[in-house]
């Protein structure tokens, strides 16, 4: 059962994969489960996010790696503090689309140290539960192909994907096969939240 601590469930993934199809499906059905859950997404609708779009994401060229890491982490921090947090203390579950696992894997693919991304993430709460929709970074694009931004090359989401995929072998984020049907993703989805739900 749902404690009082609430739950946090990340959606991770490489642009295109379904995140955002995929963690409004799962609040939808935790709902008809009985369990308030509820969405939100990084970057996020706050001010911060809104300068990451405008800033960083919506441009014709990369950003410095560092920048990048320092503006997501800064969004990630008043995200938990506004957002998170006080969901949870009400024993919400709460669904984000991306968090902390996308710095690691996009920045960490710009060549930045994983360790200091970890430690610029350090104060923020960590997920119960890290879930990575995997798809070929080919067929993502094909999904993506009219919206597009700076960090959707195919070179730049092969080594994204690489990045995610050790989270997977360390046991960090548990991986759902993303190149099927979207009623099948999403209820294996729901089958692994629930099944984490009922033993936490
Ligand atoms: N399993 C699936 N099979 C086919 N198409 C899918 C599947 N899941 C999502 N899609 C479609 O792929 C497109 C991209 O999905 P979505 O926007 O959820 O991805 P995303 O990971 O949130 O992307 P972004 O990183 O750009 O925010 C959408 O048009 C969605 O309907
Ligand atoms: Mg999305």
């Amino acid at each position: 059962m749902q404690g009082k601590r609430g739950f946090l469930i990340c959606i991770e993934g490489i642009d295109g994969c379904g995140k955002t199809t995929h963690a409004h499906l799962l609040v939808e059905n935790l709902r008809k489960n009985g369990y308030e859950a509820f969405y939100t997404t990084e970057p996020t609708l706050g001010k911060i996010g809104n300068f990451i779009r405008r800033y960083l994401l919506e441009r014709q060229k990369r950003s410095p790696s560092i920048i990048e890491a320092l503006l997501f982490a800064a969004d990630r921090v008043e995200h938990a503090e506004k957002i998170i947090k006080p969901a949870l203390k009400q024993g919400k579950i709460v669904v984000s689309d991306r968090y902390v696992y996308s710095s690691l894997a996009y920045q960490g693919a710009a060549g930045l140290d994983l360790n200091w991304i970890w430690t610029l993430n350090k104060w923020i709460v960590q997920p119960d539960l890290a879930l990575l929709i995997d798809i070929p970074p080919e067929e993502a694009l094909q999904r993506i192909k009219r919206k597009k931004s700076v960090m959707e090359t195919l070179e730049n989401q092969k080594k994204v994907r690489e990045i995610y995929l050790k989270f997977v072998e360390d046991g960090k984020l548990v991986k759902v096969d993303g190149d099927r049907s979207i009623n099948k993703v999403a209820t294996e989805i729901l089958n692994v939240v629930l099944s984490r739900l009922k033993k936490d």
